[in-house]
This record gives C-alpha cells, structure tokens and sequence, in this order.
C-alpha cells in the first residue's frame, strides 16, 4: 500500500510531490507526509488525506528542487501525525518514506535502543532509518552504501527512498516486493509508486527489480546497483499513458467515470484479440505455451477481492467452454495450504494492480513447483507481470477508483478471449457454438452501452436500499460470483453489510435472515436456470423479503413477481456477467453518494495491497 513520490532537478519539488500525492492518494490515505531539501530538511506530516496536509503547510518554506512525499496505508502504528510519513533519523540528518513492511523490526529495534537510539513513532520505518544512520555513522560511508547494508539485514516488503542532508545532490531509492518506477527527464528525476505522478513529465520510465538500489544524481544520472553491489544495467521503457486517463474527466468521483468507461475498456481488451468476421479469438500471450496450456491437467486460479471473482467467473467459463478443471483460489489462503502442485498444472494470477502481496507469494510458490505461471493484469510492468512466464494485459487504462469496475469486466472479456481460444484449440466446442460465441462477444461493448442505461432505474433502486444495514445478493451459476462482487462492492465503498449467495444455498441458512426489511438483490439474467430462480425469488417473497432482479429485457414473469426490477439486455450465458455485474456497480456507487461515503476512497481500504 502507500504512495510514494520523488523528485531531484532544478524545478520546484513542491507542487510536483502534492500533484503526485494526490494521483496516488487512491493507494493510502491515512495521512500524508513530504520532506523538502534547501539546505536544511523540512519535514511536514499530517493526518489524513493530501489536502489537509497542504492546509497544515499553508505558507511555511517548502522551496527546494529535492524532495518526497508519501500517502500511507498504516501497517505498524495508527494514522496520526507522528506516524505519518516522512521519518527522520536520530540526527535528523536522513530522512526516509516507506511502503511495506520490516518485518523484523522489533529485534533490530531493541538492538537500536542499546546503541542510545530513541523513537518518536511506533512505525518499523522508522526504525529502518535509524538503522540506515547507525551503520552509515559506523562506516563512514555513502548513503547508498549504508541503505545497501542496512537492507541486507531486514526482512520483509519495501519500497524506499532516502535522502542525505549531508550529500544534497543524491536521492538513493530501493525495492523489494514493492513496486518502485523511477522518471527519467532532461537532468531530473522522478520516482513514484507507478508511473501516474511521473506521465505528464516525462514517458521514459525504469522499473526496478526487486533488490534493485537506483541511485538518482542530479549531475551523474541514473545508477542502479543490486544488494550485493554489483551493477545492473536499468532498462528504460517507454510509456503509453494520457494525462486525461488519470483525471476525473467531469464525473464527481473516479469510480463513475470507470464505470463508463466500460464500453470502450472491453472494446480495447478484444483489440486484435477478436475478429468476428474472420471468426477468431486469439491471445498473443497464449502462443509460446499453447501445447501446456492446452493440454494442462488442471488450471489453478489465485487472485484476492474482486479479481478472485473474475476467476470465479473464469472457473465456468474454462469448464463449460474448454473442459480443463479449474480450482480457484484465495491468493492468501492457498500459499499456507501447503497445496498440491504439479508440473503439469497451469497458474493463473489475476490481478489488476500485478502488485498484490498475496497473489505474488501464491505464484513464486507455484512457480517453485514447477507449475507453468500466467499473469492476468492491467497495470503495464507491474510485478506480476514481470515474473509470470507469460500473460495478457486487460488494457483498461488506470483504475483509480479504489472499488475495482472496468478492471473487473476487463478480467472478464480476457478470461472469455482465453477459454474460447482454449476450446477451440482443444475442440471441445462446436464451430457453430464457437462462432456463435465470437459474434456476441464482439457485440458486448455495445450491449454494455445499452445496460449503462438502466441508471436511473438503479437510482429508483438505491433511494429504496440506501438506509438499509443489511443486504443479500444471490444468483446462480455464471453470475453467482457476479453476487458476491455486488455484495462486495456495497460492502467496501457504501459500510453496508452484505453478502452473496449462490441462490440456492439460500435455503440452507441466509433464509433465516429474510424478513420485511431485508433487500435481497437476485441476479436473474442467466436463461438456463430461469425458473429455478423464479422459485427462489419465491421464496423470498413468501418470507416477505423485498426483492429486487436484475433481469433480462422482456422478463414478465420477474417483474410480476420482484418488488424492483432492473432491466438490461439479453446476451449468451457466459457473457452474462459482463452485463449483469453494470447494475451491481451503479447500485453501489449510488447507494454510497447517497449516504455521503467517499466512493474513491474508502475508509481503511487501499487500491493496491502490497502486504501480507
Ligand atoms: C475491489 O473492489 C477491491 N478493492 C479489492 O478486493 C481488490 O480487487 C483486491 O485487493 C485485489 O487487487 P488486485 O486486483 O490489484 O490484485
Ligand atoms: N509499515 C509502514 C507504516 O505503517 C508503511 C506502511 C505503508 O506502506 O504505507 O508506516
């Protein structure tokens, strides 16, 4: 978690970190922190989010052309003023933002207070700094040689950046398991959690590896070193992201333009993935390892929150269409099973950020294991996709919003482009089916269009939901995980407590909570168990629950029998997730406006959770 930007050049760092901050507040936003170098270090912390650290500064010195800044997602230690980032050494002469964590902290602490060091913070970074300041005093040496040596003696995730007020010309950053991408402009740097701070200066960016140390140097440039010194040659990447990507473009919050957005952001995934007149889905990613793809004895899906859902999805797409067995898995739980894997087992890591802890642990087991590894992701050079042997981008341009949407139906347009292909490879469809499915996938941006217009039905909806505490979510086969994301998605950004069901479990317990209070969202958009669901919603009712169906245009007999009913457009029955899960996402982010929650950014979540 936690944003963390830099700069070192002849401009003024200020507004550079406060803009950066605010494009990575989505990350963190405990309180927010950025310490300037003019010659002295001037430090400024505050609780809560960028803006009201930028009141608290005001107009106190914050000249220098070096500084950085972060935005935390507190892991060791409440959000408050003395937690917050940046964290001064003893002597004040070093200064450190962090995200991640040391997890041996408490040792090299107390080793600490028996050298005369005393903590103002109960954070690890600042006990990382300190460490970095006890090793440089007893060497005499660089910076970067003391930050090098000083993180060969701790474990845990880090991304750091550490400024000398002795070398004032010097920002030395550092890696692992944590990501870190460095800008690189005409004698400036930049350097930032990902690359949004750094798009509108500069397209040339670096990533670093893990156990990667960048040294930045206003007049030497760009030095990267490894943990055991040895030189690395930094490769520089060109970026392909637009400023109007990153900005709210007119909507009040980010997650109802990426909602919107969906249209267009499933329409970029297909590109020259699908061609509906020639009749073929093909994945570039997919290529090198068709044959052990194609012929794996079982394919393992670990993701975590709302990308586990696609995989859920995924789960029905790979047996139904391809017929390969799919076991899908909580990223954090399947890694401390001690699980089963095989040589002949393929992973799928599905993972909008490609930064998550859990997941990136769950693969490096995998991969250990012999199993052949597959990135799912949307954040270009993220972690995942750099240690997966291969993988497809979703190509959904940043999602800001903490509450995952467009990364979602991206996820799902790419799950349905790779079973399709899968299938066809393995001939386990028709070629009448596999076209039939290829036109109507490439009918669904369009048919997402057309479901954005259920909006003011879902308004109607949220005013009737908006006060309750409760909610339930159900819905069968295809879409029973398109009920858990629902759930999920009221849960995280509107505080109300839900919870998704596969519709017929509903018998085996949540019935007991159904009462005339209780909204019960049942998604009925899949044509094969129509009736069943018809009976469920039965069910409900003669329990007195209110409930109301997401169904398909043209559905009389819900709409006699539901409370509300949302309607969207008929499609095939894999894609109905596509469509079904628009409503799911406006009602939340409806529901949530109404109660006054902040949509963007909800309280104790973070959009990339790069801890354990
Ligand atoms: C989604 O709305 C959530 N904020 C969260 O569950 C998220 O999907 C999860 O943390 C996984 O993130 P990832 O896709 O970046 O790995
Ligand atoms: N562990 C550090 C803290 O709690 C860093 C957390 C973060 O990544 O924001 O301050």
């Amino acid at each position: 978690m936690c944003g963390i930007v830099g700069y070192i050049g002849e401009r003024d760092a200020y507004p550079i970190l406060i803009k950066g901050l605010k494009r990575l507040e989505y990350r963190g936003y405990d309180s927010a922190g950025v310490a300037l170098m003019n010659g002295n270090l001037n430090v400024y912390k505050k609780k809560g989010k960028v803006n009201d650290l930028v009141d608290f500064i005001g107009t106190s010195n914050t000249k220098g052309n070096m500084g950085i800044g972060h935005t935390r997602w507190a892991t060791h230690g409440i959000p408050d003023d003395l937690n917050a980032h940046p964290h001064l050494s003893g002597e004040e002469r070093l200064v450190i933002i962090h995200n991640g964590i040391i997890e041996n902290y408490a040792p090299i602490k107390e080793w600490l207070k028996t050298k005369g060091h005393t903590f103002k913070s109960e954070t690890d970074t600042e006990v990382l700094i300190h460490l970095i300041e006890e090793i440089q005093k007893d060497g005499d040496l660089s910076i970067e040689e003391a930050v090098r040596l000083a993180l060969t003696k701790v474990v845990g995730a880090y991304a750091i950046v550490v400024i000398d007020r002795l070398d004032p010309n010097k920002m030395v950053a550092a890696r692992k398991s944590s990501p870190l991408v460095v800008g690189i402009g005409k004698d400036e740097f930049f350097i930032a959690s990902d690359a949004t701070p750094i798009v509108e200066y500069t397209n040339q960016v670096v990533y670093l590896d893990d156990n990667e140390i960048a040294v930045l140097t206003k007049n030497d440039g760009l030095k990267v070193i490894n943990i055991e010194n040895e030189v690395q040659r930094p490769l520089v990447h060109e970026i392909d992201m637009k400023i109007e990507a990153i900005e709210k473009g007119g909507y009040d919050y980010f997650m109802h333009k990426e909602i919107y957005e969906q249209p267009n952001t499933i329409a970029d995934c297909m590109r020259g993935r699908l061609n509906v007149q020639e009749g073929w889905a093909r994945l570039g990613g997919l290529s090198q390892y068709k044959n052990r793809i194609c012929n794996a004895d079982r394919i393992i899906i670990v993701a975590c929150g709302t990308s586990w859902h696609s995989g859920l999805i995924a789960e029905y797409l790979f047996e139904d269409l391809a017929r390969i067995p799919v076991e899908v898995e909580y990223a954090s739980e399947f890694r401390y099973r001690n699980p089963i894997i095989s040589e002949k087992d393929v992973v799928i890591a599905i993972s909008q950020s490609g930064e998550t802890a859990d997941t990136l642990a769950a693969l490096e087991l995998a991969k250990k294991q012999g199993a052949l590894t597959y990135g799912i992701c949307n954040v270009v050079g993220s972690s995942i996709a750099r240690v997966t042997d291969s993988g497809s981008y979703i190509h959904a341009g940043p999602e800001i919003g903490v509450a995952s949407t467009k990364a979602f139906t991206g996820q799902v347009t790419l799950l349905s482009l790779m079973a399709l292909t899968i299938a066809y490879e393995r001939g386990t469809i028709s070629t009448n089916r596999y076209q039939e499915l290829i036109s109507e996938l490439g009918r669904i941006p369009k048919k997402v269009e057309e479901t954005l217009k259920c909006d003011d039905q879902v308004k109607v909806v949220s005013e009737k939901m908006k006060d309750s505490s409760n909610a339930l979510y159900l819905g069968r086969g295809y879409n029973f995980p398109v009920a858990l994301e629902g759930a999920l998605k009221l849960k995280e950004i509107s505080y109300i407590h839900a919870e998704g069901y596969p519709a017929a479990e509903m018998k085996h317990g949540p019935i007991a909570l159904i009462d005339e209070n209780m909204p019960v969202v049942v998604v009925a958009t899949n044509p094969s168990a129509h009736e069943k669901i018809v009976s469920n919603v039965q069910e409900v009712k003669a329990r007195k629950g209110v409930v109301i169906a997401i169904v398909n245009e043209g559905d009389s007999v819900l709409k006699e029998i539901a409370d509300l009913v949302i309607e969207i457009p008929l499609t095939l029955e894999p894609f109905t997730p596509l469509l079904s899960v628009i409503p799911m996402q406006l009602l939340s982010y409806h529901i949530a406006v109404m109660r006054g929650c902040n949509v963007d950014q909800p309280r104790n979540l973070a959009k990339s959770v790069t801890v354990e």
